[in-house]
């Protein structure tokens, strides 16, 4: 009896010591898997694609405590497809329940494959596409296939069609384009500005070089102008190369 107690005890011990182990064991590798978007932080472990494709659309100049925008399109074998939105269903006079994804593009890949711009995508391998998000999760799970079943919702008709492609792939999606902050929306209003957008003025050339226009540069006296007749003093837009 003695010694069966005595067994016991530091064998209880040890039991409690395990599990104490693997409790500190699992926070630790919660907080290692947890989204690095979620902590604001620009570097993300590749082994986490996820979390590197929030980082992404929700990297600002400051991100501070981030959340993920609203996903505004995405782009799958030549699909270019977008959410429906209130807006959209009103402009393109749609059923007011309608979901899925609308192909307002389509090119290469899907188009040889009979998809039509227009085209709502309602399931991808019999799985639903309500959304853009679902769009995107369907596509990871066919990304190594060469080929996979698609209903589309064409002119209010279901219709099935086979995507054939080199490789399927995972739909790359994007967001709203980041703007400056105090600018006014080219739209109508569609909730609070940073559910969509990030806002900042890197991400993008800044100044726009399209936007630049160099000064002519300096020409001899006599030189023949390569273009057309801008009137007889050429130095009022050209300095001169005095020779
Ligand atoms: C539900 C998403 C959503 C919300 C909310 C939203 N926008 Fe937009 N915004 C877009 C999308 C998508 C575009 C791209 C053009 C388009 O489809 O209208 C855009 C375009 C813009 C552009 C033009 C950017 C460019 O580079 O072409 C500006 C500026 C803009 N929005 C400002 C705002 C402001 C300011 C607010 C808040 C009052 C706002 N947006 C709210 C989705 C949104
Ligand atoms: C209204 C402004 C303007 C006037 C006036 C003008 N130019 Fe120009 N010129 C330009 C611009 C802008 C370029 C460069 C872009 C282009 O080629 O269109 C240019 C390019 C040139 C070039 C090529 C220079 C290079 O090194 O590439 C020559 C040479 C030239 N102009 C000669 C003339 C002459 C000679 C006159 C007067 C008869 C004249 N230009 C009047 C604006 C002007």
């Amino acid at each position: 009896m003695k010694k069966l107690s005595q067994n016991i005890l530091p064998l209880g011990l040890l039991v409690v010591l395990v599990v104490i182990f693997l409790a500190v064991f699992d926070i630790a590798g919660k907080w290692e898997s947890e989204p690095e978007a979620e902590r604001g932080a620009y570097a993300v472990p590749a082994r986490n694609p996820q979390a590197m494709v929030a980082a992404l659309q929700t990297a600002g100049p400051n991100p501070g405590p981030a959340k993920p925008l609203k996903l505004q399109e995405g782009h799958w074998a030549g699909m270019e497809a977008i959410c429906i939105t209130t807006e959209l269903i009103k402009k393109l006079k749609l059923p007011p329940d309608i979901k899925g994804v609308l192909l307002d593009e389509v090119t290469l890949a899907a188009a040889t494959s009979g998809f039509m711009a227009g085209d709502i995508v309602v399931e991808i391998n019999r799985r639903p596409v309500r959304d853009l998000k679902e769009f995107r999760e369907c596509t990871m799970a066919v990304k190594d296939r060469k080929s996979v079943e698609v209903t589309v919702d064409r002119k209010r008709v279901l219709t099935k069609l086979v995507l054939q492609a080199d490789i399927l792939g995972i739909a790359q999606m994007e967001s709203a384009p980041m703007v400056p902050a105090g600018s006014i929306a080219p739209h109508p209003y569609r909730g609070p500005c940073t559910d969509c957008h990030s806002i900042g003025t890197t991400g993008e050339l800044s100044p726009d070089p399209g936007a630049i226009i160099l000064p002519p540069p300096p020409i001899p006296v006599g030189a023949v102008p390569p273009h057309r007749d801008w009137g007889k003093d050429c130095f009022s837009c050209h300095g001169l190369i005095k020779q």
